[in-house]
């Protein structure tokens, strides 16, 4: 299993994003977790390319984008120029999951699916060994912040069995309340890779709470 850790850039520094990515770059962390909203799939609008160029130039991990948007593929060419190492796409956002998933592979990029809270796990069956990353929300996407929903646990565990049982290789990431205490019961339960927004950016210090995430 993994232990990849992935802080959101949500919950940094807008007014200043220089040293939060400073920070970033020192840390132990794996990737650099990016949601991208649209207001339309989400009740809310993050940032776009135009600040995300800048962020790419200064952030020396990996990018792992969150794309939070209707129509996803749209925006695949602005993504790849990024330079990012993943794209995640919402299963509720894309009516050709399947033809999605090949373009972003093409493209170069690791291919991640997301699942909203109330999207079963089974919606992967016939698509799952196609891909590099699930991604599971643990909170209604959005906002960062909000309470982790504890069923995640069990969500977790079944996804693991169905990887496993299949020899797939995708890694499993949680985005949404990831903390010390659901970050160690999501790693207990087979998660690789914790997302964490406002546990690391509204941490006393950033680079000791990255370390500790990493070591569960
Ligand atoms: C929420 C975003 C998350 C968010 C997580 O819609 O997808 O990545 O930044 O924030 P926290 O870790 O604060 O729940
Ligand atoms: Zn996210």
């Amino acid at each position: 299993m993994k232990r990849f850790v992935a802080p959101s850039l949500l919950s940094a520094n807008f007014g200043n994003l220089e040293p939060d990515l400073d920070m970033i770059n020192r840390s132990e962390c794996d990737w650099l977790h990016i949601d991208i909203m649209d207001g339309v799939f989400v009740p809310n609008i993050s940032f776009g390319f135009p600040v995300l160029k800048h962020v790419a130039r200064l952030c020396k991990k990996p990018l792992d984008v969150h794309l939070m948007i209707v129509r996803p593929e749209k925006f695949l060419n602005e993504v790849k120029d990024l330079g990012a190492y993943s794209m995640n796409v919402h299963v509720e956002a894309c009516t050709h999951l399947h033809r999605v998933v090949q373009q972003i592979k093409d493209a170069g990029m690791k291919a991640g699916v997301t699942l909203n809270p109330a999207t079963p796990v089974s919606v992967l069956e016939e698509v799952v060994e196609d891909l590099d990353i699930v991604m599971l929300m643990a909170v209604n996407p959005g906002f960062g912040g909000q309470k982790f929903i504890t069923h995640t646990l069990d969500k977790v565990a079944r996804l693991r069995r169905m990887i496993d049982s299949r020899g797939a290789g995708a890694l499993i990431e949680v985005d949404g309340g990831v903390n010390r205490d659901t970050g160690r019961r999501l790693y207990e339960a087979g998660a690789d890779v914790l997302v964490a927004g406002s546990a690391v950016f509204h941490a006393q210090d950033p680079l000791e709470e990255i370390h500790v995430l990493k070591n569960l």
